[in-house]
């Protein structure tokens, strides 16, 4: 009997970092149970068991070897186990060697690959007992950065019922020197317009309100049918009927245009906030890092922000201690926050990536240094967010609700500014997740609003 049927075709699927790979996993679980598999919670009632990896940051690859290492024993109840993500593509067959009992390996840019590959694991025999070691069963999907081909599929299976993702682009070109991306997930490459926006418009269909479009740098997006440029993409998707909120992430300043202050500023379903992730305030740190843009260009990309018509969010990500990153560096990326005041900012320690350019220039700056950089800038980050915060004092805005604090007794929102505001309403008043209710603000906390509910 082979591994799948002992176990009923069941699988355990666990993701790590970002949106993309959120949602790769929603296409994997969807195409999983297309093929006749079923979903369980936990390990031990799966008899495949995946983990979608990041490799973004940090010992990543580590921490999903320890995982695989605690389960290597499960092997012998003839279980499988499968390695997906960034991860997968950056070690590739390394981790048949350091993970011996893995017999998939497969990067996103392969997932449409994904129902063969599974019936080659469903027919391998299980080992059991005292095997011999060359009849493991070693599937690989590495396509690397060849594959002009995207994933998609109508077996998507997303986890929310009212706000969902659909990729635009996949994979990167961009190259900066510390990012492993455009290894781990192939080359750009761009669906139709119209294949984007009939998922969308199938999506309103099933009671979605909220879209989100993704990819590595959104700004980059090229319809292969040559109908809409991004930012009329994004309008189209903002006029959809049903849709009420949508959001783009994430943009790069090189390939930001203006016309998308335009679209957000004439279509009211764009949602008011802009992730333009900076990395640093000193141009020539950013030279280093190979960005291709100089902190004026950045700041003219946000000046545009600025005098739209609309109160348009502004959100970013920094690096710190990247090689080579002075004291006066990292002023400057100090003066640049004071100077944007942005909403909100992810800030990362810089790590060495491998097979990333930077990795060959010297990571010279100590951990602690690193560690005081960030923590100065989350320490500034948190003034600059308590100020802006207030500016909403009250306001009317309208939240999309996304659960109870039943603690609290507060409906936990999001504002279409991509900000948390959480609100109090008259008693016997309840709300379905995914509805829209008008809130007053009355408090502004550095990572939060609090508000009450407004009649009507
Ligand atoms: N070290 C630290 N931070 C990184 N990021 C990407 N690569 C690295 C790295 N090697 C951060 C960037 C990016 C975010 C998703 O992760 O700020 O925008
Ligand atoms: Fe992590 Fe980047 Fe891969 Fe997303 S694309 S999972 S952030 S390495």
């Amino acid at each position: 009997m082979s591994a799948a049927e002992q176990q009923d075709k069941t699988f355990y699927l666990e993701t790590f970092g970002c949106q993309m790979n959120a949602h790769d996993s929603e296409k994997v679980v969807g195409t999983l149970v297309s093929q006749g598999y079923r979903q369980v919670p936990t390990v031990e009632e799966a008899g495949l068991v995946l983990y979608n990896t990041c490799s973004i940051r940090d010992k990543a690859e580590q921490k999903v070897f320890h995982r695989l290492a605690d389960f290597k024993k499960l092997e012998k109840q003839g279980k499988r186990f499968g390695v997906l993500g960034c991860v997968a593509q950056q070690e590739g067959e390394k981790i048949f060697e350091k993970a011996p009992h893995v017999s998939l390996v497969c990067g996103s840019a392969s997932y449409r690959k994904l129902p063969e590959m599974l019936l080659q694991i469903e027919r391998a025999p299980v080992l059991t007992g005292k095997f011999d070691i060359q009849k493991r069963l070693r599937v690989t999907g590495l396509d690397d950065r060849e594959t002009d081909e995207c994933f998609e599929t109508e077996f998507t299976a997303r986890t929310n019922p009212h706000r969902g993702y659909i990729t635009i682009i996949e994979g990167c070109d961009k190259f900066c020197s510390y990012c492993v991306v455009p290894f781990t997930r192939g080359k750009e490459r761009s669906r139709t317009s119209d294949s984007v926006l009939a998922e969308a418009r199938q999506m309103a269909e099933l009671g979605y309100t909220e879209i989100q479009l993704l990819g590595q740098n959104v700004n980059s997006y090229k319809d292969a049918a040559g109908k809409r440029t991004f930012a009329e993409l994004l309008a189209a998707v903002g006029e959809v009927r049903g849709i009420r909120r949508v959001r783009f992430t994430t943009s790069h300043p090189r390939d930001f245009g203006k016309d998308i202050i335009d679209a957000i500023d004439s279509v009211p379903a764009l949602c008011d906030h802009v992730h333009l992730p900076v990395q640093s305030g000193s141009t020539r740190v950013l030279d280093a890092m190979q960005r291709l843009y100089t902190r004026e260009q950045y700041l003219e990309r946000i000046s545009w922000m600025k005098s739209a018509r609309r109160d348009i969010s502004i959100t970013s990500d920094v690096i710190v201690g990247f090689p080579g990153e002075t004291e006066d560096d990292f002023q400057l990326t100090l003066s640049l926050l004071d100077e944007v005041e942005y909403d909100a900012v992810f800030a990362f320690k810089y790590s060495p990536r491998p097979n990333t350019p930077s990795i060959k220039m010297e990571d010279a700056i100590p951990d602690e240094e690193k560690s005081r950089r960030l923590a100065a800038l989350l320490e500034k980050q948190r003034e600059i967010q308590k100020r802006r915060n207030q500016k909403h004092l009250s306001e009317i805005v309208e939240v999309m609700v996304e659960g109870k604090n039943d603690a609290r007794g507060q409906w936990m929102g999001r504002t279409s500014q991509n900000k948390t505001l959480n609100f109090v309403a008259p008693e016997g008043c309840s709300f379905e997740s995914g509805s829209y209710v008008p809130v007053r603000v009355t408090t502004a906390l550095p990572n939060s609003l609090v508000g009450e509910m407004v009649d009507g």
